[in-house]
């Protein structure tokens, strides 16, 4: 299936601790279903910055309320050292504005639709999707509480501080609030640090014991999130009500920046070419690519108009279906093991190994 990107307006732009924006996007009416989502998906924008089409995803911040009742969207981005988009939109996005933004996707949503207690783990950033799942858990399920725990450097530079406390002020008895801070003194030394994973296993001890948590959201830097999830399982959480979602970093999108024309890959002329079958809306786009290149963007060099965001093997959105031939992947955050046995591959990250190879993307 070609990619749809919707062009929508920028409603309001409010600033966020540190250089960080939330950007709230207006969906007009005969969008909204397309603009559906789930707490914990995101949005891939695109948009032409210093010459290059340029494409980032975002987790949405907001709660379902929000789209339901007010039509809108919030996203939260946060300037990177280097980061082409998000350094730009910072700067440059404004009220009014126009931007190509390809509907929610994404797999960091709640799994059980109801749960008595669901904990989210996140540093930085990766409040972002959280934060969707935390309001929408409150407001949607009288019953349920959701515990937070947040790492950051210091208090003046918590994102989305505000609407935690505007959550924490409405929903006093069922949202808990813990901070954990590096660069600031806390009263309690279990507050005081990085979320590590000594540090978890020394919250679950004294707080949150693991047969309470039904479900855990975990969303930060690698190091942070592989700590968390290893310490929670370690301590009796059973894996499967453990979700994580990476975000890439500053340095790893710069050296990504990366354009929808960049795909033209210097094909290997030492080793035979591989035939390959791009299918899209129901056709098939024949090509010879090199067994170096991805399939991505050898098939991108047709000019296809193809779902993709993070090229990293992160975002899951240039998820294809190998019908013929194979491949293998040199990264994969995101395909479980049943996919994968069925033929899903991330085309982002997927080279032939076979002669011949066709691909769908339209099984996706
Ligand atoms: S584009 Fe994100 S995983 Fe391939």
């Amino acid at each position: 299936m070609a990619v749809q990107f919707h062009s929508l307006a920028v409603k309001r732009v409010s600033p966020e601790a540190a250089g960080s924006v939330a950007i709230t996007f207006a969906i007009p009416k005969e969008k909204k279903s397309d603009f559906d989502f789930a707490p914990g998906q995101f949005l891939t924008l695109k948009a032409t910055v210093d010459g290059q089409s340029v494409r980032r995803t975002y987790s949405i911040s907001s709660p379902r309320s929000r789209f339901e009742f007010d039509n809108e969207l919030e996203i939260g981005i946060r300037p990177v050292q280097g980061g082409l988009f998000s350094n730009w939109a910072v700067r440059s996005l404004k009220e009014g504005d126009q931007i190509e933004v390809m509907p929610p996707d994404g797999r960091f949503t709640v799994k059980k639709q109801r749960a008595i207690h669901r904990v989210g783990f996140a540093a930085g950033s990766g409040i972002t999707p959280i934060l969707s799942i935390a309001a929408t858990t409150l407001e949607d399920q009288p019953d349920s509480k959701f515990t937070l725990v947040y790492g950051n450097r210091q208090m003046s530079t918590v994102m989305f501080n505000e609407a935690l406390q505007d959550l924490k002020d409405q929903f006093p008895q069922r949202l808990t609030l813990i901070h954990v801070l590096s660069r600031q003194a806390q009263e309690v030394d279990l507050l005081q640090g990085r979320i590590d994973g000594p540090k978890v296993h020394a919250m679950v001890k004294a707080l949150l014991p693991a047969a309470s948590m039904d479900e855990v959201f975990i969303c930060g830097p690698e190091s942070m999130i592989l700590a968390t999830q290893a310490a929670l399982i370690a301590a009796g959480v059973p894996e499967s009500r453990v979700y994580t979602e990476r975000f890439t970093s500053g340095a790893a999108q710069a050296a990504k920046v990366q354009s929808d024309t960049d795909a033209r890959v210097t094909k290997s002329i030492s080793q035979k070419p591989v035939a390959l079958t791009v299918q899209v809306d129901g056709k098939g786009h024949e090509l010879r690519m090199g067994r170096d290149e991805k399939v991505l963007d050898a098939a991108l060099s047709l000019g296809l108009d193809l779902p993709y965001s993070c090229k990293a093997g992160v975002c899951c959105t240039c998820r294809a279906k190998v019908l013929e031939g194979s491949v293998e992947m040199d990264k994969n955050f995101t395909l479980e093991k049943d996919e994968m046995d069925q033929g899903y591959v991330l085309s982002c990250q997927a080279r032939p190994i076979s002669d011949h190879l066709v691909i769908s993307f339209d099984e996706r």
